[in-house]
């Protein structure tokens, strides 16, 4: 099993950074949103500041290095450079998925990172799955032992279908979580999908049941369906893309938070937007639509890989288009953006439409 899984990751790494693997989703549609431009931004840029704090702590910006690897040599090294990356700029990040440590704890500082990331949150990451296999005390014991700020629970159903040997049974994920949330207390669980996409209905669901934030993880960037289906000789391609482009579900969240006071409290400060979010203004547009943090995966991997030199680059340019985009549409700090008018094309509102029809029942 530990080959299995190790071979797994080790073959998630290459594919993703396989140009030519056509596991980039369609698109994330964040085209679709624009910015509004102020002529008059009467901000003088160095009063612009992209500082935020997530849990507690305080970063450079509202951005996370999502969950990715950990449990391969290679992905030691990555993990390592992307974490001292998050540490120096100031971003949250994620450890992939500690179910490997979890059988074989020997591999256990793959995945410790706050050693090399003491001044910014590290979010311990586990499948929905793992939910099943191991209990709450186990897998709170080895997020402890990670010294790890909250646990990242990942939905990933669509993955888990395509997946060799990939668990097709989900019926007690809901109460596998529920179980974990209690057995938590007060320690931060958050959920996120992995590119499929969480809608306002089933986030507000998870917040009732006591989860601390949501990564809603549209479609549009990475393609975990075309990863798995990679390996296959022939890959059957009509559950690519599979899921909720990220820019609808964002426009729906800006909408339902727009439209109600009740939803708009219960949502505020707890979204986190990511899947196909390359650029600074895409993640820009994401705080705009009331995400109070936008996360990125594959765009730091592919920066990565190409050394530490250009992982810097990237993530401080994130940092540097975040504040230029936030001058002029004038916003002085991030919780500004959610108050501008941005605008969406006509499909993305009436697609969007139809998700808040789902909570407004
Ligand atoms: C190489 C790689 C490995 C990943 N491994 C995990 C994982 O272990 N756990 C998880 O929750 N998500 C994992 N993800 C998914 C990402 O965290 C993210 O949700 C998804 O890739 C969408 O973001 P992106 O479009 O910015 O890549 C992985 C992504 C990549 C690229």
């Amino acid at each position: 099993m530990k080959d299995q899984i190790t071979h797994r990751k080790r073959r998630h790494l290459d594919v993703c950074l396989d140009p030519h693997s056509g596991v980039q989703g369609k698109g994330s549609q964040m085209e679709k949103i624009r910015l509004p431009h102020r002529p008059l931004p009467e901000l003088d840029l160095q009063d612009v500041t992209t500082k935020t704090s997530f849990l507690g702590q305080t970063l450079q910006a509202p951005i996370m290095i999502s969950c990715m690897t950990g449990g391969t040599e290679e992905g030691k090294r990555l993990n390592q450079l992307l974490t001292q990356c998050a540490n120096d700029v100031g971003f949250a990040i994620g450890t992939g998925s500690i179910r490997v440590m979890l059988r074989h704890p020997e591999r256990q500082e793959d995945f410790a990172l706050k050693k090399w990331a003491p001044q910014v949150p590290v979010l311990a990451n586990i499948g929905a799955a793992q939910l099943e296999e191991y209990s709450p005390a186990e897998i709170l014991q080895a997020t402890h032992s990670l010294d790890a700020d909250a646990l990242y629970v990942h939905l990933n159903a669509a993955q888990e279908m395509f997946q060799q040997n990939g668990d097709g049974n989900f019926s007690s994920w809901k109460t596998n979580l529920a179980r974990m949330i209690e057995q938590a207390k007060d320690f931060p669980i958050l959920v996120k999908e992995v590119g499929a996409g969480i809608p306002p209905k089933d986030a507000l669901e998870l917040l009732e049941m006591g989860v601390c934030m949501v990564d809603i993880a549209g479609c549009g960037g990475t393609d975990w369906v075309a990863v798995e289906s990679s390996s296959q000789d022939s890959p059957n391609k009509d559950f690519y893309h599979w899921g909720y482009p990220t820019a609808e579900l964002l426009w729906a969240y800006r909408l339902l938070m727009k439209t109600n006071s009740d939803w708009a409290q219960r949502l505020q400060g707890k979204i986190i937007a990511s899947g196909g979010l390359l650029t600074a203004l895409d993640m820009v547009k994401a705080l705009g639509c009331g995400a109070s943090m936008a996360a990125a995966a594959l765009p730091f991997l592919q920066a990565a890989a190409q050394g530490e030199d250009s992982l810097y680059n990237f993530a401080h340019q994130l940092v540097a288009h975040s504040q230029t985009a936030m001058l002029l549409i004038g916003a002085k700090n991030p919780q500004a953006i959610a108050t501008k008018n941005l605008h969406a094309e006509s499909d993305l509102c009436s697609s969007a439409q139809n998700l808040i029809a789902e909570v407004l029942g």
